[in-house]
Parts: structure tokens; sequence; C-alpha cells
């Protein structure tokens, strides 16, 4: 429920204020980070906000900057970007890793210069789906590029709404009542400005450990601040019962989009449903020795992290391999190639759906 500017909630008998958009967007005037996709007083470029974003989407905003600024100076519009050649793409790309995701990059420019005359969607919808854009990429564009009030919600932005509104249930549910919240908040003026002043606020005030509360915009409005225990929050499920698993899977793509996947054997865990290669999963894992299990030859690269999963009896940590093959490539045995875009049609576990994110192939 929205509550009007200055209404009261009570907590534990302190009365506390509810979170008003103006009193975040006034620190955002004065501290936002100086980054360089962003426009000082007039309205982003929706192509440096496109870029900014798909680079930002699985790396850190301090490894993003040079790369943004290198982008730029080479490729100053979606149609120059467009216009080159795809292993130039890569190639400037080397270093941020996922090369899935320039991949996607430039057919999503592609896309924009040929089915859209050059020109970004300025709403979620018609962002949503075009190469590399997923539903918090979409509504991240839309409210930074189009001031749209949209709720773009990252890891960021989940940690201050959880604190703000005490939210006991545990992630991932908590997500769903998390948006509801943050729905609740966004202004009609401004929304983008305040979609990054979330963003600003959970990167250097509102953070994982120590909180900087005595300086916080919301500090009045902060239901766990009172009471000591912010940094409990979000809340998380706790860890599976077992002992830990780990294991490997190889994501390897044709220079024309087909992915390697596999079904599962009918019986045991999984029975049926279709993954990328992969080693067994087991206690004594020994990650040097991984390659050997590597379902074809080709220049694998470990994607930095680790895809960490729980089962109902064990919980399985999962190094992702990428690579890319020709387009004639032969499926080994047991194997066959799939589009990217069939994956969606594919019965892909939860498991499989977060490495082949991880690998960047589907969007987040
Ligand atoms: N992370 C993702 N998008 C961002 C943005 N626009 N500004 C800062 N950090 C971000």
């Amino acid at each position: 429920m929205r509550l009007a500017g200055g209404a009261v909630r009570k907590q534990r008998g302190a009365q506390i204020r509810a979170p008003e958009p103006k009193a975040l967007l006034a620190w955002y005037d004065k501290h936002h980070r100086r980054l360089p996709w962003r426009a000082e007083g007039v309205t982003a470029d929706p192509y440096h906000v496109w870029l900014s974003e798909i680079m930002l989407q699985q790396t850190t905003v301090k490894a993003v900057v040079p790369y943004y600024i290198g982008f730029l100076k080479r490729w100053p519009t979606v149609r120059k970007l467009a216009d080159a050649p795809l292993d130039d793409v890569l190639k400037a790309w080397a270093g941020l890793g996922y090369y899935a995701r320039a991949r996607n990059l430039h057919a999503c420019a592609k896309t924009v210069a040929d089915n859209h005359s050059g020109v970004f969607p300025d709403q979620e919808n018609g962002l949503r789906g075009l190469p590399g854009i997923g539903a918090y990429t979409a509504a991240a564009i839309a409210a930074i590029a189009f001031d749209r009030r949209a709720v773009a919600i990252d890891g960021n932005i989940e940690r201050v709404i959880a604190r703000l509104f005490a939210v006991e249930a545990e992630l991932p549910a908590a997500k769903v009542e998390i948006k509801r919240h943050a729905e609740t908040l966004v202004p009609q003026k401004r929304p983008g400005d305040f979609t990054q002043a979330m963003m600003d606020l959970g990167a250097t005030i509102c953070t994982p450990k120590k909180p900087a509360c005595g300086i916080c915009p919301w500090m009045n409005s902060c239901m766990v601040r009172e009471r000591g225990d912010q940094e409990t929050f979000p809340r998380k499920a706790p860890k599976v019962e077992g002992k830990l698993r780990r294991g490997a899977s190889f994501v390897v793509t044709r220079t024309d989009g087909h992915v390697l996947v596999r079904s599962r054997p009918e019986k045991g865990l999984l029975g049926g449903m279709t993954e990328v290669p992969s080693t067994a999963w087991s206690h004594d894992f020994d990650e040097d020795r991984v390659i050997d299990h590597a379902p074809l030859k080709a220049k694998w690269k470990r994607v930095p992290g680790v895809v960490e999963h729980g089962f109902t009896h064990f919980p399985l940590q999962q190094s992702v391999y990428v690579a890319s093959v020709p387009a004639k490539t032969k499926a080994p045995a047991g194997m066959r190639w799939v589009a990217r875009e069939g994956l969606h049609g594919e019965a892909l576990p939860n498991v499989m759906r977060k490495i082949v994110i991880h690998a960047g192939l589907l969007p987040r």
C-alpha cells in the first residue's frame, strides 16, 4: 500500500516516516557517483544507457568504465556498432568476459539498426526480448533512458528495499514482495534518477556489511535500523543440508548461435531433462583435470565465479567453461545442437538455466 509522503509507520513503539522519494533524489543530486554513462541535467542517450547496462550485467562499475569509454570512442552510434565486424567487437570486449554478451550486444545493435531505424524502443515491452535484454535490463533502460516508471531491481536495490521494509521472507521467494514495495516508491517525476539513486544508495551507503546508516537519507524511514540487525537483511534461505558437491559444465556455441546440449538419463536426478554437457557432481571434483571431460576440443575459457544451486539433499557449486566452434562442427555422440532461441523450448532444469545465464547465453 502506498503511504502518503510524511505518513508514519509504527515499529516496536518507534515512529518511522514513510520513505520519501524526494529525500532520496535530493541526496542523489548531491552525492551521486559520477559515471560516464550518466548525463548530467539532460536525459541520457539510450545507446549509452543500453551499452552500459549490458556491460554492467555481470561486471563491476570499475571494470566497465574504460571499456565503455573505448567502445563509445570507436563506435559512437548504434549504427556504427551494428556495421562493425563481429570480430572487432569481440576483440574490443576481450577482458570483460562472457563473450556471449558481446555477441548479443552486436546482434542487438544490428536489430535496432535494421528493424527499428536505429532507434531503441522506448518502453519496457519493446526492449525486452531484444538480444541480451531480459526483464531487469529492459526495466533499467526504460527508466534511465526514457524516464519510464519501470522497476529495475538489482542486488543493491533488493538490499535497500528489504531493509527499509524489514522484509522477513527469504530470497529468492522474497523478490515478489520486494518488487511490490519498490513499485510503491517509484515517483512520477524523475523515475530514472530515482532508479540510479537506489543503485547508488545500495552501492555506497546501504552496503552488505557495515552500512553507513548515520548518513542515509532514509535513516528515519528504515524499519530495521533501530533494531540494529541491518546486516541480516535481505534474509536468505539457510544453506542446504548435505555435503557440498562440485562439478563443471561446458557451454559451447557454434558461430551460427547453436548450443550443444544432451538429455540426462531417464532415471535419477533431473531424469530426462536437458543439460549442457557436464561432469559428474562429486565431493572430490578435481578442477585441474576438468578439460579432460570437455565434450569436444576447443579453446575453453573458464567463466569467473561459480554457479551455486541447492538440491534438496546437497548443495552444488558448478564451474562453467565456454568455447566457440565453427558452424559446421558435428555434435558428439548422444548430444545435439539447439538454436540459442530454442533453449526456451527445452526442458532446462533451474540449475542448467543458471548455468547458461552465467555463460551469458540467456539474459538475467
Ligand atoms: N549497475 C547496473 N546499472 C547501473 C547504473 N546505471 N549505474 C550504476 N551501477 C549500475
